[in-house]
């Protein structure tokens, strides 16, 4: 595994596990795949409703609570019903702390969430503390008024959307940048399919899917790619056995269309900032 160093010199694996859409049912059991695979990063949120399970999981695992980074979203508006519902996911975890802790997209009082956020710091509910969906106005609104650099901003990027303007200003700011979606969903299929990709596949002997995590980790943005297929989760954590080399990386930068997929969130536009 290779890591990335947040602003507060907290570890983060480069390459985590999404659960997106992962029913809470069996977050248990798709956990277990992944974790035995050799995941050691976990990406949840109050709005997957799947907490529990993550934290099921992690306790039928026999793997000690250091072991694994947890990354949780918080989903409420504002100071108070905030500092609640981290308890309430803590709760639902069974952990004392979350690794990484992230307002999954900004609302009218982010600034007063995040102070929540800041406050769970401070008293070890978490290791570290950042974003989701903020673009550079959003999170100049944080770093301006609040107390703490925000360590991470997790935004839609893969070789479709590889947020050339983000990162620019991401760097700038020390905030290390997490892709969700590394795979672009629905479009993933068509990407693995490019001529380029599957030329550099088959150079390296290995999948598109990993010449395209390859390509992201090897910038330094954290991925987390999801898949419910055993076969897909083991060979997406098996991407460390090569490296593509600077002038692959800039070759692959040309299908890069600075739009989402889903055109969501609006406020990630690439104009609205
Ligand atoms: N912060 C946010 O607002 C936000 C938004 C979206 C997602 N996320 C996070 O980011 C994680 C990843 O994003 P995502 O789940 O939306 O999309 P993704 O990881 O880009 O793509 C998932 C899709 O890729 C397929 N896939 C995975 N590995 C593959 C492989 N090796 N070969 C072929 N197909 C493969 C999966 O199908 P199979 O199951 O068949 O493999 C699934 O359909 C999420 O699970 C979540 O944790 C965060």
């Amino acid at each position: 595994m290779e890591f990335v160093t947040l602003n507060n010199g907290v570890k983060m694996p480069v390459l985590g596990y999404g659960t997106f859409q992962t029913p809470p049912k069996s977050t248990a059991e798709n956990l277990e795949m992944a974790l035995n695979a050799g995941y050691r990063s976990i990406d949840t949120a109050q709005a997957y409703g799947n907490e529990a399970g993550v934290g099921q999981a992690l306790k039928q695992s026999g793997l000690a609570r250091e072991q694994v980074f947890i990354t949780s979203k918080t989903s409420t508006d504002g100071y108070a019903k905030t500092k609640q519902g981290i308890d309430m996911s803590l709760n639902r975890l069974g952990s004392d702390h979350f690794d990484l802790l992230i307002i999954h997209w900004p609302t009218p009082n982010s600034l007063d969430s995040y102070r929540a956020l800041e406050d769970a710091l401070a008293a070890g509910k978490t290791r570290a503390i950042g974003v989701s969906n903020f673009n550079a106005k959003d999170l100049e609104l944080l770093i301006n008024n609040s107390h703490i650099v925000p360590a991470v901003d997790q935004i839609e990027t893969h070789l479709y959307w590889q947020q050339t303007k983000m990162r620019a200003y991401l760097q700038q700011h020390n905030i290390v940048h997490e892709a969700w979606a590394p795979l672009a969903e629905s479009l993933g299929a068509e990407m693995m399919q490019l001529p380029e990709v599957k030329a550099l596949a088959s150079k390296y002997g290995v999948s598109s899917a990993q010449v395209l995590l390859r390509f992201l980790t090897q910038q330094q943005i954290v991925a987390i790619p999801k898949s419910m297929n055993p076969a897909h989760v083991a060979s997406n954590f098996d991407i460390f056995g090569f490296s593509l080399t600077s002038e692959e990386i800039d070759s692959l930068t040309k299908f890069d269309r600075h739009r989402s997929i889903k055109d969501w969130p609006t406020n990630m536009r690439e104009n609205a900032y």
